[in-house]
């Protein structure tokens, strides 16, 4: 390894009421929101931010539990952001506007992309990247989701976090296609790897409000989705979507989804085990994280289908063994941590049937309250 090009000044070490990854947090001088719940990430206020050459805000959003953490970045028109490499995984979806991202391991061999509204990519582990906005009168916005919380707590050595030359071939071999948006669709058992159902192995998805999407019933009422494996990551990522006068199962796992909403209107509930339910209600721009352990559940209450994106602490199925896994679509009766429609509270088709009312919509959930049944 050669030596850091610079030297980080901030010291992370932990003071026994912060963590190490709190302390960076602090020192980087931007705004951070404490929230498991955010209305409109299109609107969320940044400011400048030193390392990235741009406007950001931390989401330091109480359900990642300090396992993966979120970020929005601004780039202002006809600007580029600094040069970055990280020792944490880092997946970027663009909100708004167009431009390109240039990657390297080395000089030579440079390649760039482009980007827009939509898309979804991670630069490699420890890659140098710089993104670049495209339009000299927009800026370009977007919202990352990283591992920085486990890695700086676990190292607490920001020089080696960001001044790292080792180079992951195994994760980037700067073949000049490893943008193009092309991939692999896995399901049941390949490559000797556990792959569970609709999962699409890429490094580029050009845009995640319109991506072609495969039926998925586990998890309730004529779902559709499509898991991603970007880059090599350990981390991972999945778009849902339910139909119109629909809901998802309620549902608990680990801390650290970020569900964004691509499109659609409706609302989530969301409560510890034992707690009143508590509603939260979304639109496009929406973001919310569930606590660890929380029951959640997922209803559209609009005219149009509704989609998430899922932003995932760990959970690849093909780098598996960093997080204990979940049984999230396995009935709780039977061990799993999935509440069936039949053992659902009463308030819960109560308020969905209010909520259709009000909007002149007819539930079609009866037929999937008889499959269970
Ligand atoms: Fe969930």
């Amino acid at each position: 390894m050669t030596k850091p090009q610079a030297s980080e000044t901030v010291a992370t070490a932990a003071d026994g009421n912060k963590s190490s990854y709190e302390k960076w947090v602090e020192g980087e001088g931007i705004p951070v929101i404490r929230t498991f719940f955010v209305e409109d990430i299109r609107h969320v206020k940044l400011e400048g931010w030193e390392r990235k050459g741009g406007n950001g805000a931390f989401l330091q959003m109480e359900g990642a539990g300090q396992v993966n953490n979120c970020y929005i970045c601004e780039i202002a028109p006809g600007k580029s952001l600094k040069p970055q490499r990280q020792l944490f995984e880092e997946t970027i979806y663009i909100i708004s506007g167009r431009g390109a991202t240039t990657v390297w391991n080395h000089e030579q061999r440079k390649q760039t992309f482009e980007w827009q509204a939509g898309s979804l990519f991670s630069p490699p582990l420890n890659t140098w990247h710089q993104l670049f906005n495209g339009s000299g009168s927009e800026p370009a916005r977007y919202l990352a989701v990283t591992t920085a919380p486990t890695m700086i707590n676990l190292l607490h050595n920001l020089d080696f976090i960001f001044h790292n030359d080792f180079a992951f071939a195994d994760r980037f071999d700067a073949r000049q296609n490893y943008f193009n948006g092309e991939g692999t669709l896995y399901a049941g058992d390949l490559k000797g790897f556990k792959f569970i159902g609709n999962v699409w192995e890429t490094n580029f998805v050009p845009d995640a409000r319109s991506f072609k999407l495969l039926d998925y019933n586990e998890r309730g009422a004529g779902g559709s989705n499509i898991k991603f494996e970007l880059s090599e990551n350990t981390t991972a990522c999945h778009i849902s979507e339910f139909p119109v006068g629909t809901y998802k199962k309620a549902h608990r796992h680990g801390a650290g989804a970020h569900v964004i909403i691509l499109g659609g209107e409706g609302y989530s509930l969301i409560w510890p085990d034992g707690a009143p339910i508590k509603k939260y209600e979304w639109h496009e721009g929406s973001m919310v994280v569930p606590p660890e352990n929380w029951w959640h559940q997922h209803f559209n209450a609009g005219a149009k289908p509704a989609r998430y994106l899922a932003l995932r602490a760990f959970g690849s199925k093909k780098y598996q063994g960093v997080r204990p896994r979940y049984q999230g679509a396995v009935d709780r009766k039977k061990g799993g941590a999935q509440i069936e429609y039949a053992d659902e509270e009463p308030v819960v088709r109560q308020w969905f049937e209010e909520a259709l009312t009000r909007l002149g919509l007819q539930s079609q959930m009866a037929k999937h309250y008889e499959t269970i049944a």
